[in-house]
């Protein structure tokens, strides 16, 4: 079966899922910018990697467009991985049930540009203001200062459910 991972990445987090994945299914991995929808038509299935801001999944809408065959998604983001994450982002960037994962990321502050930090200093400010915090609070604390939560072990349900 013809595969490729396909993936748009701000800061990088998601880059790095994409690269290990197709380390592990002996593929290539080619930003979706490089790509057309002519050149993806020619694979049974394509493994579509963006990472979240305000729950959308970047880039994704553009690859729904290209009516692929086989699209299985991954989604980095920033909040803890819940079967309610994978939910949301199904039902809001509406892909097919089952052909979502959703994969820790991280936060570069150095890498952002000027919108994009002051959007998650906003974040940060208004958690830093809740008189209690929940453990997701806590959590987006934590990663809003600059962290990187990837792990390799966690693309291992997505390798399982592509191969
Ligand atoms: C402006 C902005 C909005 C974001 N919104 C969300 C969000 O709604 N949900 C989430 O889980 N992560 C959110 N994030 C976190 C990113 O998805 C996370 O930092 C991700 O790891 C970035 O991946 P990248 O390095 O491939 O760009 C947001 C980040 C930025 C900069």
């Amino acid at each position: 079966m013809k595969k490729i991972v396909v993936y748009e990445s701000g800061t990088g987090f998601t880059e790095r899922y994409a690269k290990w994945i197709a380390e592990e299914l002996a593929c290539d991995a080619k930003e979706r910018k490089q790509v057309t929808a002519k050149e993806l038509s020619d694979y049974d299935q394509v493994i579509y990697g963006g990472w979240v801001m305000a729950g959308m999944i970047s880039g994704y809408k553009k690859i729904k467009a290209m009516n692929l065959k086989d699209v299985v998604v991954f989604a980095v983001g920033m909040t803890i991985p819940s079967d309610e994450v994978v939910a949301k982002l199904t039902e809001q960037n509406q892909i097919p049930a089952g052909k979502v994962f959703y994969f820790e990321g991280g936060f570069a502050p150095d890498k952002l540009g000027f919108f994009k930090k002051k959007i998650i200093g906003m974040i940060k400010k208004s958690i830093e203001d809740k008189p209690e915090k929940t453990e997701e609070d806590l959590y987006m604390l934590e990663t809003c200062g600059g962290k990187d939560r990837t792990k390799r072990e966690a693309i291992a349900d997505l390798i399982a459910a592509c191969k």
